[in-house]
């Protein structure tokens, strides 16, 4: 890929783009192995609007930061110009093993590792061709553009300051945040960020039909505090509550095992400035106990479709 740019990039949309393998299983693409009949439709529903809206903005690159790809020493991003193989889930193999293909932005990889590094982070860019790519990275990129002809980066969910301290661990989100905003405006790019992430995420210890994963009559929230979480927190994104998002995040994550701990909706929202419009919720739906969320954050100087610009984001 060759994609020289510089100054004017911006965000054109942000995503909270959960990862369960299953609705990547349910939707039967011919790079997944395993076959199912169906499943989980209002999340792949939803999924199915954020590919509609990323058609229409016509960007240049997607991001995405995944908690599946763990570093210990510092942020790393993905930077070899194309990455193969096949992933499987280490949780669900009978469900998730597939064949990916994509291809990297390496002038932006580079770019964000630099702005991390000029603002004081350890980071490192990913230059192994026969690197792994984790399940989080591609369930997330494959619901967003099933057809795989958008570049894209990944950044790993460095993890190393949840040994300390979860303040810390999320201020350095918001830094690594901010380094990435910085690289996308120098090199020009036209963006979409996508928070890998689930929202409660205590799940069910077996799945409740071994023998039909896809049984929608077994799936249901884990709790009912699980549930009423979820909403409260989806309740805060949709009115811009963004300062009481994080004031009650904290507490989220270690009540309901949130997976939003990991750093990806943090990173998300500081490289959007901290949005204060409401974010658009597509769907929210629960998969073997946890909750996910699809959400929708368009900057006012994105193009709106007709039904935003009549009423807003709701
Ligand atoms: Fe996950």
């Amino acid at each position: 890929m060759k994609t020289t740019r510089s100054g004017n990039g911006e965000i054109v949309a942000g995503f909270l783009a959960p990862h369960p393998p299953h609705l990547v299983y349910a939707e039967n693409p011919t790079q997944n192995e395993p076959k199912s009949r169906g499943g989980w439709e209002p999340l792949r529903w939803a999924y199915e609007n954020c590919r509609q809206r990323i058609k229409e903005l016509k960007p240049d690159v997607i991001l995405v930061h995944s908690p599946h790809w763990q570093t210990v020493v510092g942020h790393h991003v993905t930077a070899t110009p194309r990455l193969e193989g096949r992933s499987v889930d280490p949780i669900f193999p009978h469900l998730f093993r597939f064949d990916y293909g994509m291809d990297v932005d390496v002038e932006l990889a580079e770019a964000i590792v630099d702005e991390c590094k000029g603002a004081g982070l350890e980071a490192k860019p990913m230059q192994n061709p026969k690197f792994r790519v984790d399940y989080g990275t591609i369930v997330s990129l494959h619901m967003l553009n099933p057809d795989w002809d958008i570049p894209v980066v990944g950044i790993s969910a460095n993890n190393s300051p949840y040994f300390y301290d979860d303040k810390i661990g999320q201020e350095e989100m918001s830094q690594l945040g901010h380094a990435t905003a910085k690289a996308i405006a120098k090199t020009g790019r036209r963006a979409v960020l996508a928070a890998s992430n689930t929202l409660s995420h205590l799940h069910f210890p077996q799945e409740p039909n071994p023998g039909l994963p896809e049984d929608m009559s077994c799936e249901h929230i884990q709790s009912q505090a699980q549930y009423e979480w979820d909403v409260k927190i989806i309740n805060l994104l949709r009115a811009g509550k963004i300062d009481e998002f994080f004031e009650v995040m904290p507490q989220f994550c270690r009540e309901a095992f949130a997976e939003i701990k990991a750093g990806g909706l943090t990173w998300m929202l500081e490289a959007m400035g901290r949005p204060r419009y409401g974010a658009k919720l597509h769907g929210y739906g629960t998969v073997i106990g946890t909750g996910n969320a699809v959400m929708e954050w368009l900057p006012d100087n994105s193009p709106k479709s007709d039904s935003q610009a009549s009423g807003g984001q709701k």
